[in-house]
């Protein structure tokens, strides 16, 4: 007869005992743009890693592209996620179940993971038909936040659902442009659902910054022309340091490594190890 209630109420009492709340309240932060392949999860894992190592900060990076990238960026330094459950179900598991669920150690002190989870693609879909589709990542994160004192998140290249979690449960959105048109374009877009989520919501999400990645020092007559265009329209938004392009960067990334492991005097490593104290400093200020 007992298995007659599976729901309700007997779900809710379960899933209260399962974590007890930390002593930390966890700065959310999306890092998200509509457009693919300029240096979203480069930045998310970069950023992660100098947090975690130079500013002794608890770090819990959520991956939440199908593409599971953010875990063959640090692949060298995770540690075994056997048992750990997938996002997804994370996600879409009504039992009342946390982000800390998926979150794996790294060798990086402080630093922690999600599982890769290639179901994300499909969980996109089963998302959209929830009560509430667009609450289902904050509500994980009720008691994980209390873990952590930063949660970076590493979104699909999208507005999907997935972005629109991202968006919602996060208390600012770092928003990554390379000096292309289309990029630039990706991000105008992203800024513009920032916006929608803020009126529509009524919700407080901030934008913590745009930050320009590969910028390439040999094409100086385009990118100024595409700097002026960026600098008018969203001014201080824009942070002070760029991410330059640096092959390192690919090359930690296909090592698993973070860039300060992989070549700690690499310009890349420099440019996002002032990139996580310019986001401090933000972060401190706002
Ligand atoms: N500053 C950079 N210099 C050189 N290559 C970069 C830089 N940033 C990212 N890349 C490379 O560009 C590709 C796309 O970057 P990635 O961070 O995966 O983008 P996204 O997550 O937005 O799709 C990857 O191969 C990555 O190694
Ligand atoms: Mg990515």
């Amino acid at each position: 007869m007992r298995d007659l209630i599976t729901s309700g109420l007997r779900k809710l009492v379960k899933s209260e005992e399962r974590y007890q709340p930390g002593d930390r309240h966890a700065q959310i932060v999306s890092v998200a743009t509509v457009k693919g392949g300029v240096g979203k999860t480069t930045t998310a894992v970069n950023l992660a890693a100098s947090l975690a190592a130079d500013h002794q900060q608890r770090v819990l990076l959520i991956d939440l592209d199908a593409q599971g990238h953010c875990s063959t960026s640090l692949a060298s330094v995770v540690d075994d996620a056997a048992g750990h459950v997938p996002l997804s179900e994370v996600l879409l598991d009504d039992d009342g179940r946390e982000v800390l669920d998926a979150a794996v150690s790294t060798a990086i002190d402080g630093l922690h993971i999600t599982v890769a989870d290639p179901d994300l693609a499909d969980a996109e879909g089963r998302i959209g038909q929830e009560i509430g589709k667009e609450l289902l990542l904050r509500d994980a994160l009720e008691v994980t936040r209390t873990h952590y004192d930063l949660i970076l998140v590493d979104c699909p290249p999208n507005k999907g659902d997935l972005t629109l979690n991202a968006l919602v449960a996060s208390d600012y959105v770092l928003v990554p442009t390379d000096l292309s048109p289309l990029a630039v374009q990706g991000a105008d877009e992203l800024l513009d659902t920032v916006m929608k989520v803020r009126r529509r919501l009524d919700h407080q999400l901030q934008v913590l910054g745009v930050v320009l990645t590969r910028v390439d020092g040999r094409t100086v007559t385009i990118n100024e022309e595409v700097r002026e265009t960026i600098d008018d329209a969203w001014g201080e938004l824009v942070l002070d340091q760029h991410i330059g392009i640096n092959t390192r960067l690919s090359q930690a990334q296909l090592a698993g490594e973070p860039i300060f492991e992989h070549a700690p005097d690499s310009r890349g490593a420099r440019h996002y190890r002032e990139l996580a104290t310019e986001v401090l400093e933000r972060l401190e200020q706002i």
